[in-house]
């Protein structure tokens, strides 16, 4: 679905645009933001599962007010984890039954907001917060449809910091030594909760299915618990996102329709099996989604070459719109898109403008020894927890997300100004 090529002129177009335009229009970096991919990701999500199951874009990965409108109209549903995700969806119009709320630390007034607009479920994290929905609702006079979030002890490979589902750490609640049930018996008590299902969400950027599996075959085991113990079967199961990405050519990632396939026959043999009628499915994809549809166009500044060593090239932005790299030594690739190169290919280390060397946007990558101040480059899979995790370190202003169509660009969000920055300055 992408519409990414190189130009008779060296040049990369995308959408039918010249990189180098879209970079004078807009300044740098920019993330240019292919729309048609992005729409393309969510139409592939909805026809891998399917009409008897619902897929959460999980909005942390990028957010705005035209993603929320492309998801509403390619038929997604919306996870949010904190007040400020919600507003942003509802303000753009996402019909609150189809917003789901998760977090694992929910003040009040993000509960209330979420129970008062009538968001379709809410995510439950901790045994307290099965206290405080329930109060809420019921001070409303409302019922909430809540899910049970639980940790299903699977070890899932990648980062530590983004793995989620094995036991020593902050979310759900333990599969393992009966808190699930526990969990469940309480949840079942009160007139404020309508239990609707359970959650499982096992981590971030994964390339096998078979932690999946083992998720679903656990919480398909919790949903036949409960059947024995109280006679209900929870209608819904929700397995989470986390399906990886390709960065670099290393990376091979699996298709949406193999994920949907590899979780439905799962779910529906365990079901068979445990004589349960088949849950609803739905899943929460968030970089597998937005992750591939956006680049960041960087404008060559310094190039400083350490003889025997690397070359040091510094681009106008950094760590501010890329933690990544220095978070979890992510891998980027990186190339020269505003012209071609036949120049012999010299070791790199793309770098920002920030005040400290862990300011890395590429730890290695090859790019041309002919490289200047005023080349532009691009980072691909920049669309996802980059200008969601962008940050003003050293009063950077957060660059702006531009959407490209067919031929026409539109900033959906726009980059700071020094006013914007100073706004915020009391006094
Ligand atoms: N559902 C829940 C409950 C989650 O916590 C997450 C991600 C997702 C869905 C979406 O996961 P995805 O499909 O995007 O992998 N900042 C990190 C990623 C943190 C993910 C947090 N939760 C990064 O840049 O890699």
């Amino acid at each position: 679905a992408r519409t990414v090529s190189r130009g008779a002129d060296g040049a990369l177009y995308v959408a039918g645009l010249d990189v180098r335009r879209l970079a004078e229009e807009f300044g740098t970096p920019a993330y240019i933001l292919d729309e048609d991919d992005f729409r393309g990701r969510c139409r592939a999500w909805r026809e891998a599962f399917g009409d008897d199951a619902d897929v959460f874009y999980a909005g942390k990965a990028f957010l705005s007010r035209a993603v929320v409108r492309w998801l509403h109209e390619e038929g997604l549903n919306l996870d949010v984890c904190s007040g400020g995700e919600l507003a942003t969806a509802l303000d753009a119009g996402m019909p609150p039954e189809r917003i789901a709320l998760h977090g694992n630390n929910k003040s009040d007034e993000e509960i209330r907001r979420a129970v008062e607009a009538g968001v379709g479920r809410i995510v439950l994290d901790s045994f307290a917060e099965i206290v405080r929905v329930a109060h809420i609702a019921e001070r409303l006079g409302r019922r909430q449809r809540v899910q049970i979030r639980v940790t299903v002890g699977v070890e899932a490979h990648t980062h530590e910091f983004i793995a989620t589902a094995h036991e020593d750490q902050k979310f759900g609640i333990a599969l393992a030594g009966g808190q699930a049930s526990e969990a469940v018996r309480r949840a079942l008590k009160l007139d404020g909760l309508e239990l609707i299902g359970i959650h499982s969400h096992i981590g971030s950027q994964i390339f096998d299915t078979s932690g999946f599996e083992v998720a679903a075959h656990r919480v398909v085991g919790l949903l036949k618990e409960i059947r024995d113990e109280h006679g209900v079967e929870l209608p819904e199961v929700d397995l989470g996102g986390g399906l990886g990405i390709a960065y670099t050519s290393a990376d091979d990632p699996r298709e949406p329709s193999e994920i949907a396939r590899a979780l439905r026959d799962i779910v529906t043999r365990e079901c068979a099996s445990a004589g349960l009628a088949v849950p609803r499915l739905s899943v929460e994809p968030g970089r597998a989604i937005a992750g591939p549809t956006t680049f960041t166009v960087y404008r060559v500044g310094t190039v400083k070459e350490l003889p025997g060593l690397r070359t040091y090239v510094s681009v106008d932005g950094g760590m501010s719109d890329n933690i990544r790299t220095a978070l979890y030594d992510a891998e980027y690739s990186v190339a020269l898109v505003s012209r071609t190169s036949d120049a012999e290919p010299m070791l790199s280390r793309v770098v920002g403008k920030h005040c400290e060397s862990g300011d890395i946007v590429v730890r290695d990558a090859f790019l041309p020894a002919d490289l200047a101040p005023g080349d532009l480059i691009a980072v691909p899979a920049t669309g996802a927890y980059c200008r969601s995790m962008a940050s003003n370190y050293n009063h950077a202003l957060r660059p702006p997300v531009v959407a490209v169509r067919d031929g026409q660009a539109r900033v959906i969000v726009r980059r700071e100004t020094e006013e914007d920055l100073l706004r915020l300055d009391v006094g």
